[in-house]
């Protein structure tokens, strides 16, 4: 769906993780706007893959379609996630800025969309893992028998502390290395449920898992993931921004387009929301801080909720909180990403109200 455009240019920059480039450039040719969507497929195929709840990954080829004609240079991916979309923007020549509510795909979209590869090869970074000495920190006291094995928690904790010892510029891609490993090593890839179980119990995981991934090395899975994300940098000659995790409703109407992906909400109001979803990824991400965080009165030990997240998920606030959002970006295009459901309706006479609309 759109609606019409404005001016405007990307805000504040994402600080906590701003660092120098160090220089080592992997060139390749960027805009898509040009290319059929044949051609524009086969580059999204070089984008990392991702096992991100409701990532567009798998859906960008369409969009790509879908928003080639749009007018507009700078793009706002509100809703981010796994940044598959935004590195779709990029790819499209727009000046990218990437938002989510969680640290983790925050870090993660600094990785994702660097304009330069910050290691010698592949080889530093195998080196750089498999040189992981385990200890028995805060994941191994706490987590025993939750979503990993022992000696995992171990090595998680020890991965922590030689990330936080690389200079800051390196940490992002190393974070997301990790992020990747430990959702390959999960039941459904998620951390909803304390459920090692399904893992370790043979008559069990036979039916639904992959066991072979389950039993690779954190190291070997982070290693692999650091060879998808460097196939997956290049330059462009604007520097995309990454926001600091913040609530979609803070950030200021000043992009020609808007992207909108927001979390479903079922028809039965229940399930999860990203943060229970992802909890343990984001308390990686603030390891100091992570004791505190923590709700014990869940047995998956995920992190206290936070209002703005969980609201996004509620029946009763999601529909006021997408039409104000819509409203605020009115001047912008606003490309929405819902899933057809009771709400479709509204959602297309709210459109009306202000615009050209599309459904498609
Ligand atoms: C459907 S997913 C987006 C998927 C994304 N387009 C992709 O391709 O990976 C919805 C995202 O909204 C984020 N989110 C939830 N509440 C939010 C809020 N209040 N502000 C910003 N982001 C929020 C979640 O963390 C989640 O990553």
């Amino acid at each position: 769906m759109s609606l019409e455009s404005s001016e405007g240019v990307s805000a504040s920059a994402y600080q906590a993780l701003q660092s120098e480039s160090h220089g080592m450039v992997e060139s390749k040719p960027c805009a898509i706007h040009d290319l059929s969507v044949r051609q524009a497929e086969e580059r999204i195929k070089t984008f990392p893959s991702t096992r991100y709840y409701g990532s567009k990954k798998r859906l960008l080829p369409w969009i790509y379609e879908n928003i080639k004609h749009l007018p507009f240079r700078t793009a706002l991916d509100a809703f981010g996630g796994s940044a598959s979309v935004s590195l779709l923007f990029k790819a499209m020549g727009k000046q990218v800025t990437f938002n989510d509510a969680l640290l983790s795909n925050t870090i993660s979209a600094k990785a994702l969309l660097a304009n330069d590869v910050l290691f010698k090869g592949e080889d530093e970074v195998r080196v750089f893992f498999s040189g992981i000495t385990p200890r028995k920190g805060f994941i191994a006291q706490t987590f025993s028998g939750k979503f990993y094995l022992d000696e995992e928690n171990a090595w998680l904790d020890g991965a922590i502390s030689s990330i936080a010892e690389q200079p800051k510029s390196k940490r992002a891609a190393l974070l997301y290395c990790l992020f990747q490993g430990c959702l390959q090593k999960r039941p459904f890839n998620l951390f909803h449920r304390a459920n090692l179980s399904l893992r370790t119990t043979r008559s069990v995981n036979q039916s639904f898992g992959n066991q072979t991934t389950w039993d690779t090395h954190f190291a070997t899975l982070a290693t692999r993931a650091y060879r998808e994300l460097e196939a997956a940098i290049w330059r462009t000659p604007i520097d995309h921004t990454v926001l600091t995790p913040s609530d979609v409703s803070d950030i200021p109407a000043e992009y020609e387009l808007v992207y909108l992906d927001p979390p479903y909400v079922s028809n039965s109001n229940g399930g999860d929301n990203y943060l229970r979803r992802y909890h343990f990824l984001e308390g990686l991400s603030q390891y100091e801080e992570w004791p505190q965080l923590i709700d014990h009165s869940y047995n998956n030990l995920q992190l206290i909720m936070k209002k703005h997240i969980s609201d996004w998920q509620s029946k009763k606030h999601f529909k006021d909180k997408l039409f104000s959002l819509i409203e605020k970006h009115r001047h912008s295009i606003v490309v929405l990403s819902y899933v057809a459901n009771a709400y479709l309706l509204e959602i297309i006479a709210l459109f009306t109200v202000f615009a050209i609309v599309e459904v498609i």
